[in-house]
């Protein structure tokens, strides 16, 4: 068994972030969205790894995650020349599959079940496609199946505007070789992609066994900001490294589920938990509240800030608002120009939002 992982893509709906990085390496949790995916297949056993990637981040991908030995797996880089869709990326990675089963992980999703549960249904029932199945209450977003009673898919469609249920298509997709020869039949989408939704369709047409497996934990994908900060607060939750590295002062109150990187001071400050705190930051009179993930290398003084993302060197000064529910991105500066200031002045990239509440 192989796996592959789908880390090219536009990531549209995370701009502006993604127009410097790519959105499978922005951070829940202080560690990147695809190294989850990757950590789930090797824990399933499967450590022969494909990263699909694009020109535009890829060397980032690669640069970051390097050959796999820090997971236990070996990772092979793969180019999509462009992004022209989920089936058109399995086709480019077939040389690397072969004749390999695999399982197929969008690079963006995180899902809580452990993946052995799904493999054991997809061998033990000798399946062409295993999809997972997650109940949704607007599955017009989404890639939609019509199962029967035993879970045999019938019917799969991509953002229907009469959805046949409410069970949306998971980003994680088991797959026989098959798959190569269904690819091959089809035809790119009215927008232009080649669809894994009509590729899995032409294999319940020609009755291939298809199959469904329902998700009962929680499933995201966080290509938006939203869904971003909601895959945070879970992560935070449920799996925080609790060490304490870095300095506390004295006057500074640290309660509930922390986690401060080596380096950090933290000085005459508050965090209350859940929250994770990187490497090397300087945080001083400030107030950090619960389910914030604050990366590396940033410095935060007289700011107060909660259910937030602080991505990597940036830096956040004398903020009198509560800054909540944001996003904000590598090396960004939030700082006033005075000490009262009575006017704001913005260098503000493309499809950035800024929301004074
Ligand atoms: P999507 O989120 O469906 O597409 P996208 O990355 O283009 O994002 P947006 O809708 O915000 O523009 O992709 C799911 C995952 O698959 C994501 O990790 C990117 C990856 N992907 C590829 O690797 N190749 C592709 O051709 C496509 C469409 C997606």
């Amino acid at each position: 068994m192989k796996a592959i992982i789908l880390s090219g893509g536009k990531g549209t709906r995370l701009r502006p972030l993604t127009y410097t990085g790519a959105k499978q390496l922005v951070p829940v949790a202080n560690k990147p969205i695809l190294w989850y995916g990757i950590e789930s297949i090797v824990a399933a056993g499967i450590t022969d790894i494909g990263i699909i990637i694009s020109p535009e981040t890829g060397g980032e991908v690669k640069a970051k995650t390097g050959d796999g030995s820090q997971f236990g797996a070996k990772i092979t880089y793969i180019l999509q020349d462009a992004p022209l869709g989920l089936a058109h990326a399995v086709k480019v990675a077939q040389p690397f599959l072969g004749d390999a089963p695999f399982v197929m992980y969008l690079g963006d999703n995180l899902v809580e079940s452990q993946l052995d549960l799904f493999l054991d249904k997809f061998n033990s029932r000798h399946l062409d496609a295993l999809t997972l199945l997650c109940e949704v209450e607007n599955p017009t977003a989404f890639g939609v199946a019509q199962v029967d009673s035993t879970g045999k898919v019938l019917q799969l469609i991509e953002k229907p505007q009469n959805p046949p249920s409410n069970l949306a298509l998971v980003g994680v997709y088991l797959f026989s070789p098959a798959i190569h020869n269904a690819i091959s039949n089809i035809q790119p989408s009215a927008r232009g992609e080649l669809e894994i939704t009509d590729a899995i369709q032409y294999l319940i047409n020609w009755q291939k066994n298809v199959e469904s497996f329902r998700l009962s934990g929680w499933w995201l994908d966080t290509g938006k900001k939203d869904d971003l900060l909601a895959a945070n607060q879970i992560i935070l939750d449920s799996c925080l490294d609790l060490s304490i590295e870095g300095s506390i002062d004295e006057p500074s109150k640290v309660s509930g589920r922390v986690h401060i990187g080596v380096g950090t001071k933290i000085i005459n400050s508050t965090i209350r938990g859940p929250v994770t705190i990187g490497k090397n930051c300087h945080i001083e009179n400030c107030f950090i509240g619960p389910y914030s993930s604050i990366a590396d290398d940033t410095s935060l003084i007289e700011a107060d800030i909660e259910h937030s993302v602080v991505l990597k060197g940036a830096k956040i000064v004398d903020i009198k608002q509560r800054i909540v529910d944001s996003l904000i991105g590598e090396r960004a500066q939030l700082k006033p120009a005075s000490q009262r200031p009575k006017a704001l002045r913005f260098m503000i990239g493309d499809d950035s939002q800024i929301e004074l509440t």
